[in-house]
């Protein structure tokens, strides 16, 4: 057997016990104990341009990064694959997939035996949240991928300061992660191993992750949606905090008065977008800077508010659509040392995707390694880059604060066609509540399986709620009456949003992106108490004066197709919602069926 060989810095008896542990059933070639250098970065990233799983960019236009093309079966999450293994099934509730860990466990101890003989074994110390701060998680991933060590030193705070934070017996969620494919003695390796064969599994109670057969996204960079939403939702809900699938930015008016808010939209449905946006014309003298662009651990505060902070360390963000227009800010964030993977390459070394400029460059290898003809998308729709916060422009003075962020509002909003307007203010917090459990969203390329389908996604985080579904809605009633309850509370208000309505030919009607600004505004002025809304069946709603219309022609006609409301569509929205809540049963907040009933009323009386 490999030694395990633990360094100097590491002195935690049981973690060198548990490495020692996985390496025996694993059984690698090499154990090699990350430390973040450096040294350590540009190494793994040579051995990945030998072994063909990386090239490097062009030196004068990407300084620093490089293209990683993975399998063409491994390009996303894969929701049918992922478990929450609880020890009753009623704790993962009816919308997550669950199996009896004891049962769990025999299966995935048969696929990690031998499963990473012919591989080196990383052991990847990371935090997530700030390192050292009350407020963050420890993780160890070991894992069998290059890609995945040095994506997660992107991604985490990576790197040997996790031990000093362990000292001898601190606290760490251990992960486990190969690409389930062990190489035979004297077997050439492919370019990205994986396996047909996947498992995302999560055990809550003893906070555990194992994950088999990708090297892809969040199905492997196991501290993001496995450890800090998956995990930390359980942890959250014990503890009396959140843990959301949630943008934070702040929002500084011209005399200098800030807020900050949340936001909640489905996996590639422009939380980076929007946590990076850039005021358009007739905003001169705003700000808007970015805290997180994914994920927020939410707490309250003894000032009776709630605070939230981005427990990672950088952007794993979707490239196509992405350019200088749409979120300038970004762009400028990629001017180096970035890792993509799936866009397309052209021949001088320099990424394109769909979107990226008008024009396709000639003389493209697309995301399969292949000559771009046009019939085929060059780049993957859930292509992505992996890029660190910190070269943000818009990048928040107080990201790394661990004491977090007083949110001012959540907003929600998913991506739909039709029905759902653009921009409502729910009644109360119940209210809030009951449209974020029932959201509803188009299925994108971020997940494995058929796109463009409207599901209910709740708080969009079906795919990331770690315990049962009905549990987590009253987790959020429970927070907001305890805040309520508070002498001097400051409870956000709950805003709902929809960037994506189209039109008869199938065209967006709101312009979105920096156009986004309009409606943020207004969500503020409702903080402050300075705008005017008019109640409807649907929530409280601007009309078109009340929204900021300096130098824009969006007109008065387009802002009238992008906020009707059909009331015909409401009522057959409210009514699906009893599919989601009959899968749910007996747990569903008995105030969140009397709610939908209150709002079905409201409808019909129109
Ligand atoms: P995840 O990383 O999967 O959680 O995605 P996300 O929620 O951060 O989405 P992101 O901001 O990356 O946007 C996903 C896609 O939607 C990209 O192609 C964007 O260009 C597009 N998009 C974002 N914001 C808007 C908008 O306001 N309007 C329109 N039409 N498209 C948008
Ligand atoms: C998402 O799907 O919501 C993502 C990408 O942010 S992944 O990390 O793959 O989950
Ligand atoms: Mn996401």
């Amino acid at each position: 057997m490999t030694t395990v060989n633990a360094p100097h810095f590491v002195k935690h008896q049981k973690l060198i016990q548990w490495v020692e542990e996985i390496a025996k059933l694993t059984q690698p070639a090499n154990i090699e104990w990350c430390d973040g250098s450096e040294e350590e970065y540009q190494r793994l990233i040579e051995l990945m341009i030998t072994n063909g799983t990386m090239q490097k960019l062009n030196e004068d236009t990407h300084p620093g990064s490089y293209l990683a093309n993975s399998d063409p079966s491994d390009v996303a999450r894969v929701e049918t694959r992922t478990f929450i293994c609880s020890e009753k099934a009623e704790d993962a509730g009816a919308t997550n997939n669950w199996e009896a860990p004891a049962i769990m466990r025999e299966k995935l101890n048969g696929l990690f035996n031998g499963c990473m003989q012919g591989r080196t074994m990383y052991i990847v110390p990371f935090s997530m949240g700030p390192l050292g701060s009350h407020i963050a998680h420890i993780g160890i991933e070991i894992t069998d991928s290059p890609y995945v060590a040095i994506s997660m030193r992107k991604m985490a705070r990576m790197g040997k300061a996790v031990y000093d934070v362990l000292g001898t017996n601190g606290e760490f969620i251990p992960c486990v992660h190969s690409v389930g494919a062990p190489l035979a003695p004297s077997e050439k390796d492919v370019a990205w191993p994986c396996n047909d064969d996947k498992y995302i599994v999560h055990y809550p109670e003893t906070r555990e992750i194992w994950s088999f057969g990708s090297g892809y996204g969040g199905n492997a960079l196991l501290g993001k949606k496995c450890l800090a939403l998956r995990i930390a939702s359980v942890m959250g809900r014990e503890q009396g905090w959140l843990a959301e699938h949630m943008l934070i930015l702040g929002i500084t008016n011209p005399q200098g008065k800030k807020h900050y808010v949340a936001a909640a939209f489905p996996s590639a449905c422009g939380k980076t977008n929007f946590a990076m946006l850039i005021p358009p014309k007739g905003y001169e003298g705003w700000k808007i800077e970015t805290v997180g662009d994914d994920i927020a651990w939410i707490k309250p505060s003894e000032d009776g508010r709630l605070y939230a902070i981005n427990p990672e360390a950088g952007f794993f963000g979707v490239a196509p659509g992405t350019n200088i227009k749409t979120n300038p800010n970004c762009m400028a964030t990629l001017h180096k040392d970035v890792i993509y993977t799936n866009v397309a390459v052209s021949d001088q070394g320099e990424i394109w995707w769909e979107g990226l400029t008008k024009e396709t460059p000639s003389n493209l290898t697309n995301w399969k390694g292949q000559p771009h003809t046009g019939t085929e998308k060059a780049a993957h729709p859930n292509a992505r880059f992996t890029v660190s916060a910190d070269q943000c422009p818009s990048i928040d003075a107080e990201w790394e604060n661990p004491a977090g962020v007083p949110i001012s509002a959540f907003i929600f909003g998913g991506r739909r066609a039709d029905t759902i307007p653009l921009i409502t203010e729910a009644f109360d917090w119940v209210d809030g509540v009951y449209k974020a459990a029932t959201m509803g969203s188009e299925t994108t390329a971020a997940a494995v399986g058929q796109q463009g389908i409207v599901r209910r996604d709740p708080f969009a985080m079906l795919p990331f709620a770690g315990y049962n579904m009905a549990d987590y809605f009253a987790h959020w009633l429970e927070m907001g009456e305890k805040l309520q309850n508070q002498a001097d509370h400051n409870l956000p208000k709950i805003f709902n949003v929809n960037w994506f309505r189209r039109d008869e030919k199938g065209n967006f009607v709101w312009p979105g992106f920096g156009q986004n600004m309009r409606v943020l505004e207004w969500i503020i002025d409702r903080c402050e108490g300075n705008a005017e809304a008019v109640e409807t069946p649907m929530g409280l709603v601007p009309t078109y004066n009340d929204l900021n219309w300096q130098e824009t022609d969006f007109s008065e006609e387009q802002f009238k197709q992008v906020t009707e409301q059909d009331m015909q569509l409401w009522l057959k929205e409210l009514e699906s919602h009893t599919t989601l809540f009959d899968q749910l049963g007996e747990r569903l907040p008995k105030s969140l069926k009397h709610r939908q009933q209150t709002l079905i009323k409201a409808a019909k009386a129109v």
